[in-house]
């Protein structure tokens, strides 16, 4: 199971995922939370982005990342850092891997329910997510509680990977009107689900376009919290957690986006074979 390379700084690790750079929005959270804990972060950035693809790429992707961290780093549990591959396949490695604990991440509609004043929220996510049986029976059982308006967001997490800060504003301008009047009177969208684990890195752009009455809500921390409540060994306490980076892309572009977001310098070691 564990790799004879795996140093033992990095026993036990958590094993986290996502498409690209996203999903470093909750390991950010996992870190805060879990701060003894080592993790090995994979960014499948030579297969992105998810959110435009089949179920069948998001299975194939999800079972072949998982079996590599299980192998080669002996993983503990498994965060799919990723709305869209959650949507498509965590019933199918959970299927797969009975034994080992595996938290996904779904769109924040219960949070933004306990919160809007309007009861109109708005959910910006991939239309893979929002075209998942797994979103809808998630929103049918709350469509009766608030007016939920889901606006696909093509091309926006791929923005925000390349790093392409005018197409991020743009598209991000473009979505919101789609989504139609923000604001705190009746009938106005006061809330909004960030759907994608990509989208808490516009939240700046968002919140310029926004203003500062509407709440932007993503599952980040309580993916962490829950990822706490299922482990079944935690990290002794005695020093802080390491992290292992990977990419089966440009590792690059995880590296600057780990050293901005989380203030992480490791390397970021290359895996195209995955
Ligand atoms: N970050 C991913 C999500 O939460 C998907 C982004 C993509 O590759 O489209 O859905």
């Amino acid at each position: 199971m564990t790799s004879s390379a795996q140093s033992p700084q990095c026993a036990d690790p958590i094993g986290v995922f996502d498409s690209g750079v996203g999903g470093l929005s909750v390991l950010r959270a996992l870190r805060a939370e879990l701060p003894h804990e080592n993790f090995v972060y994979l960014a499948d950035s030579g297969h992105a982005p998810y959110g435009e693809r089949d179920d069948t790429h998001m299975i194939e992707r999800s079972r072949a990342i998982t079996r590599h961290l299980s192998a080669q780093y002996g993983i503990k549990a498994l965060v799919m850092a990723c709305n869209t591959a959650t949507a498509a396949a965590i019933h199918v490695l959970r299927q797969e891997h009975p034994s080992l604990p595996i938290v996904g991440v779904e769109p924040a509609l219960k949070p933004a329910l306990a919160h809007s004043q309007t009861r109109r929220i708005g959910v910006m996510a991939t239309r893979g997510t929002l075209g998942s049986a797994k979103f809808r029976t998630l929103l049918e059982s709350l469509n009766s509680q608030a007016d939920f308006v889901c606006q696909p967001c093509d091309g926006l997490a791929d923005a925000i990977e390349r790093e392409d800060a005018n197409k991020t504003i743009a598209l991000c301008a473009h979505y919101i009107s789609a989504i139609g009047q923000f604001g705190t009177k009746n009938g106005q969208v006061d809330t909004l689900v960030l759907g994608c684990t990509h989208y808490p890195f516009a939240r700046q752009h968002l919140l310029a376009l926004l203003g500062p009455d509407i709440a932007l809500l993503d599952n980040g921390e309580p993916v962490a919290r829950q990822t706490r409540r299922i482990l079944r060994t935690l990290a002794p306490p005695d020093a802080p957690g390491h992290c292992t980076l990977l990419s089966t892309g440009d590792c690059s572009t995880l590296q600057r986006a780990a050293r901005h977001w989380l203030g992480l310098d490791g390397p970021v070691e290359s895996i195209r074979g995955v």
